[in-house]
Order: structure tokens, then C-alpha cells, then sequence
């Protein structure tokens, strides 16, 4: 087996510190057991989330030495339009501070109450805004897609006899449109195959309901299509990105995820559509040819369209993630299979048996986890999922710890060194017994909520 040997050279780095068991265990108790509120000086492997912590090339950092900064009219935004023209064939370009600012629009313009939104998996940020503008979310997935430990390739596949019976039971007009994210993050950044794509696309276009495509990580999505599904092998990256893109109605994204540090995005090629968000663009982004962006920002997301479209950036932390799931899975510790995008996840579950989901599993492992190597981690399940509107915990479907891998960012060796300490904690499991709240917020808790371990 190869190893996933780096397309590039490091020129510029940031140091790191492997803070003491002490001042780890110090920094934790006043995190709340909550690795989102952890100080980076407390972080040896900033593995929380690969949202803003790509690495970016030397072409992003020299294009943002000129940017053209302007209110209204700036060349900048004008290189972005012809970049996502060139790579999506989309000319219609709403931009937008980040990924879920998207989410807000769409929410705004197409979400209204009483609404159903069918979709391949939710994401949290796009969970809260369809439901806070009134909708529901339909999560649509097939069976397998629960399966933590599975063969299946394309477990972020829309089962499209539950779409069928969704349009049966609520009618088109209820349905705000039909979302599919390019590898399901909180599945454990699963893709979906073309052919289920199309198969949505053609249901969808019968009944006259809108496809939108979440496209944050849209250059790993096309990169599993090549590797994984029959008739794709010999398509570069650019044709399937470009197929991926043609077929939706809508595409949006996270800048942060995809092709920048910041930013974000909605595409189309339907003027009407454009048409309908534009004018709510400036109440809450910015004006149309900044949308809460520095023009900075939008001339490295321009090169960073273009540079997604190469194998060795599509495969980057792919192939890594692929090589940390495989090392993990040799010594016995649960990992997601197939190994997706954007992260390596340990299922809490299997890895805590004893622990039930009342305690937090996954909160807890990923605390465990960062307490025994430095290394943060983000928790993928009930912490992260809302109380229903009566109050009750709704346990998640999954119990995940996620280890994110940037682009470019981290080396083999760090990979190795991680493997290596989970695989300690493996052995001294009993050592983790779960948390409780003391500090619940009332949306998105996970970002600022705070634990004590039992
Ligand atoms: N959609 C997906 C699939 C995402 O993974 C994210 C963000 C968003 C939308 C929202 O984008 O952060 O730019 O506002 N995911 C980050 C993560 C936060 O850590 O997985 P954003």
C-alpha cells in the first residue's frame, strides 16, 4: 500500500507546543470539557475542523497582495464570478461571509413555515437556519448510511423511495427544495454517487422542486466519484466538479472548507433564481460584489476555485485521512468506514460501550482524547444535536469523534503520533465516564456549552 506522499513543499510554518498532561487537564476543566472553547496555545494538533485551517498556496497569498478594494464594482469579486464560470459553468454569483451565511439566504428566501426540507444528511449550522425560518428537515438517507462500519462507497446517497413517499405526503409545494451535501459531514464525510445524484436530479425536476448542492466539500466528492464509482475513473476532477455543478439548481458553499480561509458563496445559472435572493444580499452580507468578504479573501478564493479542480489538492487530505483511518483500524480502535472527507471519526459508541447517550459519548471521547495527546478533536453527536421544542435530548443517530485533517497542514508523522496516543487510550478506556451539562445554551450548544466529567 502507498503512502500518501505530500504534492507539495512546505515553505512558510507556524509553530506548535505539546502543552504538559498538567496544563492540559488545567486548560480542559476551564474549557467545560468543550474542545471549542480550548485556547489554541493549549493545542498541539489543531484537529477541531479543517473550516479555516487549510493550507494555502503560494499563488492564494500572492493574489491577495492585489486585491482591488472597493465598495461596489471591485475586480476582485469580477475574477471570483469568472472563476466559478469557469470551474462550475454557473454565471449567476451571490457572495457571502461563510458557508452558512448561504444557508441564511436560502433559509430567508426559500424556507417558509411549514415548509419540509428533504435532504441527504443535515449539518448543523443548515439544520438551525431551515428550521429557524420555519421549516423542517427531512433527512433522507439510506440504510446503510448509519452503519459505522461498512463497505458501502456512497453512503451520503439520497433513498430516493423515501424522496418519492415525501412528495407523496407533503406535495411539492411544501418542499423548500432538495439538499444534497457533497460528502455528508456529519455521516462522516460520505459521499453520493453521480448516478444517485441524477437519480434525485430527475425526481426532483418532475415534480418542480429546486436541487441545491452543498458544495463545501465538493473537490473531495468528485475525487470519491473517480476512485469509487464505475465509468469515472478516466474523468479528471474538473469534468465530474463541472457535472456535480450543471446539474443543480442552486450551489453553495463554504469558503472556509472549500477554497479559502474565509468566505462563501451561492451559484446558479437560473437568473430567476439569482434574481430572488440579490436583493436581500446587501441586508445581511453586503453589497452584490463583496457579500461581507475583504476583497482579500475573494481573490484567494478565485485561485483557490481553480486550484480544487487539481488531483493532488483533491486527494490531499483525502488519501491522509484514508492512510489514519487504516492505522487506527489495525490496532483495533472503531473508525468510520469507508474513510471519507475532511476528517478521521472514531465511533464513540463501539469505542465506550459502557457509556450511555445520556452522558455523552463522543464529548467524552473527545475530551479523553485531547486530555492524552494535545490533539482537539470535534464531538459529532449528541452535544451537537438540539433539544426537540418540548426539551428532550434528541440523541443522535451517530456518536462521533472527528479529527480533522486540513489541507496540506498536518505530516504523516503527526498523523502517526495521534494514532499512536489513541491507541494508549484504547487500552485505559475505563479511565472515561462521561459527562454532564452545567451550562446548555439554548441553540447550537456545542459551541459554547459547558460539561464537568462524572
Ligand atoms: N455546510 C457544510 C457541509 C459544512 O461542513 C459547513 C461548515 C457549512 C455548511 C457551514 O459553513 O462554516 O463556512 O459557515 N462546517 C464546518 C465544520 C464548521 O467544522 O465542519 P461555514
Amino acid at each position: 500500500k502507498l503512502l500518501p506522499v505530500e504534492m507539495h513543499k512546505i515553505k512558510i510554518v507556524q509553530q506548535t507546543r505539546l502543552p504538559s498532561a498538567d496544563e492540559r487537564l488545567r486548560a480542559m476543566e476551564e474549557a467545560g470539557y468543550n474542545t471549542f472553547l480550548l485556547r489554541t496555545r493549549d493545542v498541539f494538533l489543531d484537529m477541531l475542523t479543517d473550516s479555516g485551517t487549510n493550507a494555502m498556496s503560494d499563488n492564494q497569498l500572492g493574489a491577495m497582495m492585489v486585491a482591488d478594494d472597493a465598495y461596489a464594482g471591485s475586480e476582485s469579486f469580477y475574477k471570483l464570478q469568472d472563476a466559478v464560470n469557469e470551474v462550475f459553468g454557473l454565471p449567476y454569483l451571490l457572495p457571502a461571509h461563510q458557508g452558512r451565511a448561504a444557508e441564511h439566504l436560502l433559509a430567508k428566501v426559500l424556507v417558509k413555515p411549514g415548509d419540509v426540507v428533504p435532504m441527504n444528511y443535515h449539518f448543523t449550522t443548515t439544520k438551525a437556519h431551515f428550521t429557524l425560518a420555519g421549516g423542517t428537515v427531512l433527512e433522507i438517507f439510506t440504510d446503510e448510511a448509519l452503519n459505522t462500519d461498512s463497505k458501502e462507497f456512497f453512503k451520503g446517497n439520497i433513498d430516493t423511495d423515501k424522496f418519492l413517499d415525501v412528495i407523496k405526503t407533503y406535495g411539492s409545494e411544501r418542499i423548500s427544495f432538495v439538499r444534497m451535501e457533497a460528502t455528508t459531514n456529519l455521516l462522516g464525510g460520505q459521499p453520493f454517487s453521480m448516478a444517485n445524484y441524477k437519480k434525485v436530479k430527475e425526481i426532483a425536476a418532475a415534480n418542480n422542486i429546486k436541487l441545491v448542492l452543498d458544495a463545501s466539500l465538493i473537490s473531495e466528492q468528485a475525487y470519491f466519484i473517480k476512485q469509487r464509482e464505475d465509468g469515472y475513473k478516466d474523468r479528471s476532477i474538473a469534468e465530474i466538479i463541472w457535472e456535480l455543478a450543471d446539474i443543480a439548481d442552486i450551489v453553495y458553499l463554504s469558503g472556509r472548507k472549500s477554497c479559502a480561509v474565509r468566505g462563501g458563496f451561492i451559484a446558479t445559472k437560473r437568473k430567476d433564481i439569482f434574481d430572488t435572493i440579490l436583493p436581500w444580499l446587501p441586508v445581511y452580507e453586503g453589497f452584490a460584489t463583496y457579500g461581507g468578504m475583504s476583497t482579500k479573501e475573494i481573490e484567494a478564493m478565485a485561485v483557490g476555485i481553480r486550484e480544487m479542480t487539481q488531483y493532488s489538492v483533491a486527494s490531499s487530505s483525502a488519501d491522509m485521512i484514508q492512510y489514519f483511518a487504516e492505522q487506527l483500524k489495525t490496532r483495533g480502535i472503531p473508525v468510520v468506514t469507508p474513510p471519507g472527507g475532511l476528517a478521521c471519526h472514531i465511533d464513540a459508541r463501539r469505542f465506550l460501550p459502557d457509556i450511555p447517550p445520556s452522558k455523552y459519548i463522543a464529548a467524552s471521547l473527545t475530551s479523553a482524547v485531547y486530555l492524552i495527546s494535545g490533539a482537539r478533536g470535534m464531538e459529532r453527536g449528541t452535544m451537537s444535536e438540539q433539544r426537540d421544542p418540548d426539551g428532550n435530548e434528541v440523541f443522535s443517530d451517530l456518536e462521533l469523534l472527528r479529527l480533522a485533517v486540513p489541507r496540506r497542514t498536518y505530516t504523516l508523522a503527526q498523523i502517526d503520533y495521534v494514532v499512536d496516543r489513541v491507541a494508549w487510550l484504547a487500552n485505559h478506556r475505563d479511565l472515561i465516564k462521561g459527562l454532564i451539562f452545567y451550562e446548555e445554551p439554548p441553540i447550537l450548544r456545542f459551541f459554547f456549552g459547558k460539561m464537568r466529567a462524572i
